[in-house]
């Protein structure tokens, strides 16, 4: 990745504003959609695309159905945003990579559309469930990852050069961190689903929980004085806290006081809920840790090479001087 590749278009406010607000809807749709789970509501609405055989007629919005067919309707939204995103992007962005990032969360969106309405139709199975839960937080990443992409920071702000030889490497570290946080979210999403035991995701946590303070901690004490990896790595362990603490939480409420519940208990679904929404938080949060560290410490390498080949270039004038 070499500076140019990365800053070759102009910052564009009104690119940046519709991608955050895409972003920010997508968060509120997670919130929503594990509403759904966490309220045993996903069935509520029995048919899919139509909702009680019509695609527009808003049914009576009380019980499940008010988060089912909210949470249609918001996707629906979130549907329409992402297509001006796609657009958007492809008319204003220099980037190729941008332009591709822009169809790809078009192509995951109605993919994740899909996954939904199959999850209905087949009455909840817990694979296409699962899916539909991962899907929809990956989904949340590329959106998190298109408003960064477009800030001010990222197109203007020059690259703080930070070195990156000191072992365990940060580059390869941030990337492993996001693979087992991804994972985890899976292992969490499959026990929610009533796919897997809940064993694996509790084992996943201790894994999570030492590679992402291992990361944070690292990034921090190495780069203290470069906001642009300290800030997000401070966030990030705050964020683990946060999120092994609802972990806690959902397990009390969800595992040791729901079986026998004639209807989802209240503190269930305030600590489910919110622990999907911190996972995603951690996710994307670690994603964007993950970007920084790229960014600036392969600017390093870079740097050094043109560096290096500036050398090489005043020898070889030297030479034939
Ligand atoms: C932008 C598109 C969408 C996103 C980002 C999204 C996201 C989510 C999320 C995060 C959950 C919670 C999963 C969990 O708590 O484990 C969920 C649940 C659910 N979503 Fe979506 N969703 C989208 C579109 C749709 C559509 C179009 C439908 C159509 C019916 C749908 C139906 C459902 C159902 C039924 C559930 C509950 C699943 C269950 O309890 O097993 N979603 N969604
Ligand atoms: C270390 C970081 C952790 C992350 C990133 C994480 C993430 C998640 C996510 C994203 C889900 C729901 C997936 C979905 O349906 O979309 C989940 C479910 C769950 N997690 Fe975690 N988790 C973590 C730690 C823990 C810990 C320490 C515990 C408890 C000891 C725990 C207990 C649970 C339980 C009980 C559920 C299922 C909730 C339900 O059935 O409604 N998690 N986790």
């Amino acid at each position: 990745m070499s500076a140019t590749s990365l800053n070759s278009t102009p910052y564009n406010a009104a690119h940046h504003r519709l991608t955050v607000v895409a972003a920010c809807f997508v968060f509120l749709l997670i919130v929503v959609g594990a509403l759904v789970t966490s309220t045993d509501s996903g069935l509520s609405v029995p048919d899919w695309p139509t909702s009680f055989g019509s695609l527009y007629r808003l049914p009576p919005m009380s019980g499940g159905v008010k988060f089912e067919h909210g949470h249609r309707m918001l996707a629906e939204f979130i549907g329409l945003l992402t297509i001006a995103v796609a657009v958007f992007t492809q008319k204003v962005d220099g980037r190729r990579w941008m332009r591709i990032l822009g169809w790809s969360a078009l192509g995951t969106v109605i993919a994740q559309g899909i996954l939904g309405g199959l999850t209905v139709l087949f009455y909840l199975p817990p694979a296409i469930s699962t899916a539909h839960a991962t899907l929809g937080q990956t989904f949340f990443c590329l959106m998190v990852s298109m408003a960064f992409f477009t800030s001010r920071n990222w197109v203007r702000q020059p690259e703080a050069v930070v070195g990156n030889s000191a072992r365990p490497r940060l580059t390869t570290l941030s990337l492993f961190t996001v693979a087992a946080i991804w994972m985890q979210l899976v292992m969490g999403a499959a026990f929610r689903h009533s796919g897997i035991r809940l064993l694996p995701h509790i084992v996943g946590a201790v894994v999570v929980f030492c590679m992402v303070s291992t990361l944070a901690l690292l990034t921090i004490r190495r780069h203290r004085a470069t906001p642009q990896l300290a800030k997000p790595a401070a966030i990030l362990l705050t964020l683990l806290l946060v999120q092994v603490s609802l972990g806690l939480a959902s397990y009390v409420t969800r595992v040791m006081w729901s079986p026998g519940a004639p209807a989802p208990l209240v503190s269930m679904i305030v600590c489910t809920v919110a622990h999907v929404a911190c996972g995603a938080l951690v996710l994307v949060t670690t994603v964007i840790l993950a970007t920084q560290i790229h960014r600036h410490a392969e600017t390093a390498a870079y740097t050094e090479s043109m560096a290096n080949n500036h050398v090489v270039s005043k020898v070889e004038e030297t030479v034939h001087a």
